[in-house]
C-alpha cells in the first residue's frame, strides 16, 4: 500500500467526470491496489471520503470512512437512487485544506454500489453517511463543495500541530 498525492484546489482534473469501472476490471489487481491506497491516503490525511479523482484517477470509486464500528466502506460506480429532505452541514474536502463551510444536503439517500468484492449494494444513508455519499458522488461528476456552500460560511482553519 502507498499514500498517493492528493489533487488539490485549482487542478483542473477535479472538475473532470469520471468513468464507470467496466465490470472485468472490478476485481482487478489494478483497482484493488486503487482501493487500499485511497483507503491509505484517506487515513493519513483524516478524511471521512475520498474519491478516486482526487489522487489523480478518473474512475468511479470512493472511499468512506465515519470511524464507527462498520471500518471503511468501498463504493463502485455508485449511484444515488433517491434523496429525502435537507441537512444543513458543516462540510470539509481533503482538496482544500483547512477550509470549512456549511452546505445544504439531503437527509437521507439511497444509492446503490458495487463493493470490493463486486457484490452489488443498496444502503439507506442518514446523517454523516448521506452527506458523504452525496459529497463524494459530487466528486465523481466534477463538482465540488466549494461550489455550493451556503454564502457567508466559509472559515480557514489553521492547522492542528
Ligand atoms: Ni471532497
Amino acid at each position: 500500500m502507498a499514500i498517493r498525492n492528493l489533487r488539490y484546489e485549482g487542478d483542473e482534473i477535479l472538475k473532470k467526470k469520471s468513468r464507470e469501472v467496466p465490470e472485468e476490471e472490478i476485481l482487478s489487481e489494478k483497482i484493488k491496489t486503487l482501493i487500499d491506497d485511497m483507503i491509505e491516503t484517506m487515513h493519513k490525511y483524516n478524511g471521512v471520503g475520498l474519491a478516486a479523482v482526487q489522487v489523480g484517477i478518473l474512475k468511479r470509486v470512493i472511499v468512506i470512512d465515519l470511524y464507527d464500528d462498520k471500518g471503511p466502506i468501498v463504493l463502485i460506480n455508485p449511484i444515488i437512487i433517491k434523496t429525502k429532505g435537507e441537512q444543513e452541514v458543516e462540510e470539509g474536502c481533503l482538496s482544500f485544506p483547512n477550509q470549512f463551510a456549511k452546505v445544504v444536503r439531503p437527509a437521507e439517500v439511497v444509492a446503490e454500489y458495487t463493493d470490493r468484492n463486486g457484490k452489488r449494494i443498496r444502503v439507506k444513508a442518514k446523517e454523516l453517511l448521506a452527506q458523504a455519499i452525496a459529497h463524494e458522488v459530487d466528486h465523481l461528476n466534477g463538482e465540488l463543495f466549494i461550489d455550493k456552500i451556503i454564502p457567508g460560511t466559509l472559515e480557514y482553519v489553521e492547522p492542528e500541530e
